[in-house]
Order: structure tokens, then C-alpha cells, then sequence
């Protein structure tokens, strides 16, 4: 798998908060297009290793999102909180799907098309975002806000959560105090499971979850 950098902005976005979500976007889009349909192409091991970085740059994603994108969606936006609310009731469904998916690899039942039921919903979730949040909130937020928000949400990437927590979103309890330390929670299950890092391509060993 290729290394996909967090730098890979799409071509004529600034590097703003919304420019560092698209960029997620099509990170999580550019590994998805690899692993969907690659049974037998694809030597299992790999295919579970691009499950893994999946999984946990969509974890990664959503708790960002969940932190600071919707907080602004709903004080920024006339109708922000519809907005939030529909973006937040998908991504609470995304991480209910992740954390069965969690358990599964390659060569279990469910694995292909719980991977392809889970992206047919992010894409739709991204769709929306890109077509209904941003747009909007490009013309409602000064460039500085947004400017800021990018370095929080790279901070926030780098220590938040790294696995679902479907009862957290539904609750929503994750927030910016919460986040951190279920983010140091998961990634210390993460060392300790010799899960892919982020960028590393291949694990060393295919240790599953
Ligand atoms: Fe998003």
C-alpha cells in the first residue's frame, strides 16, 4: 500500500481545517479502492493490514469531526444543528459497523461485505459533507477560525481515538477532554497488538486484532 501522507490536499484547497478533512477523506477513499474486490489478488495479510489502517484512520476521522467540526457546524450555521445531527446519527452507525468489523479479517464470513455496507455509508456521509457542511461554512467562518482549526484537528489526529466506540458517539461523550484519553487508551491496545501505524503501509506481522 502506498504511504498516503496527511499532506495529500486536494488540488486547489487551502490548507485550512476543511482542507485537512477533505484530505482525510481521500486518504480513507484512495485505501478503500485498493482493498475493495482484491480477494485473491491480494495476499490476505496485506488485505488485513489496509483493514486495519482503515479502521483506524476512519476512528481517527470521526473523533475530529465528532470534537470540533460539529461543535462549529451547530454555533455556526443557521441550520446547524439538523446538519450536526444528521452527520452525527452516520457516524454513530459508522462506528457501531467498525466495531463488529473490528473482530472480522479477511478470510471471515462478513468481512467483504461489512467493509462494503460500512463505505457505501462514509461515502455517503462524506457526500453530504462535502456538498452540505462545507460549502457553508466556508462562506459563514473567517479564514483565521479555519485556519486555526487545522492545526487542531492535526493535533487532535495524532492522539485521538484509534478504534470505535459506537457508545461513546451515541452517548456523546466524546468530546475534547474525553477524546485524549480514550485516544491514549486505544493506541496503548494498539502497541501492545502490533496493529499497522499510520503510514507504515504493511504491518511487520500479521497479528490480527
Ligand atoms: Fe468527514
Amino acid at each position: 500500500m502506498p504511504a498516503v501522507t496527511d499532506r495529500s490536499l486536494p488540488e486547489g484547497m487551502a490548507w485550512d481545517g476543511i482542507g485537512v478533512l477533505i484530505a482525510q477523506h481521500r486518504q480513507v477513499a484512495a485505501i478503500w479502492e485498493r482493498l475493495e474486490g482484491s480477494a485473491g489478488i491480494i495476499p490476505d495479510d496485506r488485505r488485513w493490514a489496509m483493514s486495519a489502517e482503515l479502521l483506524k484512520r476512519l476512528s481517527i476521522h470521526d473523533g475530529v469531526e465528532e470534537v470540533y467540526l460539529y461543535p462549529m457546524v451547530r454555533s455556526a450555521l443557521l441550520e446547524g444543528d439538523e446538519l450536526a445531527d444528521q452527520a452525527q446519527a452516520s457516524h454513530h452507525e459508522q462506528a457501531r459497523r467498525l466495531s463488529v468489523l473490528e473482530g472480522l479479517g479477511p478470510e471471515d464470513p462478513g468481512f467483504e461485505v461489512g467493509w462494503a455496507e460500512l463505505m457505501a455509508e462514509v461515502s455517503r456521509h462524506v457526500t453530504m459533507e462535502e456538498r452540505e457542511i462545507f460549502p457553508r461554512l466556508l462562506q459563514s467562518v473567517d479564514r483565521l477560525t479555519l485556519t486555526l482549526l487545522a492545526g487542531r484537528i492535526q493535533r487532535a489526529s495524532r492522539v485521538g481515538p484509534t478504534r470505535p466506540h459506537p457508545r461513546m458517539h451515541q452517548s456523546r461523550l466524546l468530546g475534547r477532554a474525553t477524546a485524549p484519553v480514550i485516544g491514549a487508551m486505544d493506541r496503548l491496545k494498539d502497541a501492545t497488538r502490533s496493529r499497522p501505524t499510520e503510514g507504515a503501509g504493511e504491518p511487520s506481522e500479521s497479528t490480527r486484532p
